[in-house]
């Protein structure tokens, strides 16, 4: 009998063991996902999400005007996470805060990838970027470059070259002598000096035409690439037979965008007096010292598409932020005056540092509610898992795209009461502090200058609010509108 039951408990464990062989193996079929979920605890229900159409599933569903919104009205009836299917790729959306950490923190390795996309190929030189580029070891070797070139660069000079481009920001602001005007085009300027200074050691004026032309196809190629014209190409792969119009312009942008950075790099080499502490040296530097006993993963295309993620990621998105926290004031006039009054006492007549930002807790807290309730990145970038895995308990195949929907996050009733209504007042009794990045840093600096220095009011002959909705692409951007920016008489 003994042996009996050792023979049945020896051939379970066998059993068992090749179970998780098979599971080990990374085979796709259909056993391993409910072996998946006998051994991880997974629901055996399927994602939930719409209906789809034959053929397109739901791509209708990614044609909404204001994406963000829609994906997060969808989450309200199918919860924080869903499925969408498009052709052959399957999305899976995540809308709330514990679900993305899962995803992108707790299980980051099994998340790292970024969706394979015939587009993004092209407007990254062929995956040679750290914002769309796939999860590889040249990928890490990359994204190490860069992060090392920014904490150089940015731990000798971020505060001054941030402090020069707000305090320039200023004088702009200061000649328009209290005329009504659309400040979006002064607020990318200064974003994008702080980019091409800490780059090159370069800063452009307003009216310059190199910086024009930089700008207007950096912001066609993020605006063409989210055109539902082109992301049909990744779908199906046909329409690439076939004239495009949009494809052809969003090619002939991608060739401008990399003439004006290849001039930039050459520029820069042949400089006599090449200043060593700007990104640009500090990423050829890190090319020479690849170790040589492995194949030399990273060329000159890295650090030209590193630069095109530096100044795509760190100017749009910093303008967008500077955009929104004014048409916000606006609405909530008593906010500025708190700030200004709050930067008054603390500072007694001086300019803010950094460092100053746990002494200033009202302005803390007007930067974190508009992080909160505009994020200017609303869906991130898009994930891809690399392996099987598994969210909230659900079955993830590999090669599904995960995209982060911040902006439902954000808006989750379930964490935030009031979710849709301005209240910096929210994060005072939280407190919290930030990490020392650029974007916060800039935002951070950007904001105090702006306020200490002008009080923001709508023109007299204006008799509508900024519009709060906003226009949603890669970045989310409130619709254009006037203000005044007023001197505070107490700092012309
Ligand atoms: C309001 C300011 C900003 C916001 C809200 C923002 C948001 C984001 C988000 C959500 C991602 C995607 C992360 C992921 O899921 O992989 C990202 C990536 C990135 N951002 Fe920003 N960003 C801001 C400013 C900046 C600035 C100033 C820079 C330039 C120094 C920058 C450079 C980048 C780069 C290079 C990436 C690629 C991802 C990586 O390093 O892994 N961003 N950003």
């Amino acid at each position: 009998m003994e042996t009996e039951i050792s023979m049945i408990t020896l051939g379970a464990g066998l059993l068992l063991l090749l179970l998780f062989v098979v599971l080990l193996q990374g085979s796709k079929s259909t056993v391993q996902k409910y072996i998946y979920q006998f051994f991880l605890g997974s629901s055996s229900q399927a994602i939930p999400g719409p209906t789809g159409y034959f053929l397109i599933g739901n791509m209708l569903e990614l044609t909404h005007d204001h994406l963000p919104i829609h994906l997060t009205s969808l989450a309200r009836g199918f919860g924080n996470i869903y499925r969408l299917k498009c052709g052959n790729t399957t999305m899976v959306v995540l809308n709330s805060s514990d679900v993305i950490k899962e995803a992108l923190i707790k299980k980051w390795s099994d998340f790292a990838g970024r969706p394979m996309s015939y587009t993004g190929d092209i407007v990254s030189g062929g995956g040679c970027n750290i914002s769309l580029g796939d999860y590889t070891e040249r990928w890490r070797a990359h994204r190490s470059l860069v992060h090392g070139a920014l904490r150089r660069c940015c731990h000798q000079s971020l505060h001054n070259v941030i402090e020069t481009q707000a305090l320039n920001l200023r004088k702009v602001l200061m000649d328009y002598h209290g005329r009504a005007v659309d400040l979006s085009e002064d607020f990318t300027v200064a974003a994008s000096n702080v980019i091409t200074t800490l780059a090159f050691g370069k800063e452009y004026d307003k009216s310059s035409s190199e910086l024009q032309q930089l700008h207007s196809c950096l912001n066609e190629i993020v605006a063409l690439w989210g055109s539902s014209w082109i992301s049909a190409l990744d779908t199906f792969p046909l329409l690439r037979k076939l004239p495009n119009p949009v494809f052809s312009r969003l090619l002939r942008e991608v060739a401008k965008r990399d003439e004006i950075i290849t001039n930039h790099i050459n520029n820069y080499k042949l400089q006599d007096q090449q200043n060593k502490e700007v990104i640009t040296a500090s990423l050829l530097q890190g090319l020479k010292h690849q170790s040589t006993e492995h194949e030399k993963l990273l060329t000159d295309v890295h650090v030209h598409m590193a630069t095109v993620d530096l100044l795509i990621g760190g100017t749009e998105t910093t303008a967008a932020w500077l955009n929104w926290t004014v048409a916000f004031l606006l609405h909530r006039p008593e906010v500025q005056t708190r700030v200004y009054e709050e930067m008054c006492t603390v500072l007694e007549g001086r300019y803010p540092s950094y460092s100053d930002r746990h002494r200033l807790p009202v302005l803390s807290a007007l930067i974190s509610e508009m992080l909160r309730l505009r994020p200017v990145a609303p869906l991130a970038v898009p994930h891809r898992a690399i392996r099987d895995s598994s969210i909230a308990g659900y079955f993830i195949p590999k090669n599904t795209v995960i995209i982060p929907n911040l902006f439902g996050a954000h808006h989750d009733p379930e964490v935030w009461q009031d979710p849709y209504s301005f209240k910096p007042e929210r994060f005072l009794e939280g407190g919290g502090g930030s990490s020392r990045t650029v974007a916060k840093m800039e935002l951070f600096l950007f904001t105090a200058y702006l306020l200490r220095d002008f009080q923001f009011v709508l023109p007299e002959n204006e008799s509508c609010l900024p519009d709060l909705r906003g226009v949603a692409s890669v970045v989310l951007k409130v619709k254009a509108y006037n203000v005044v920016a007023r001197p505070r008489p107490d700092h012309t």
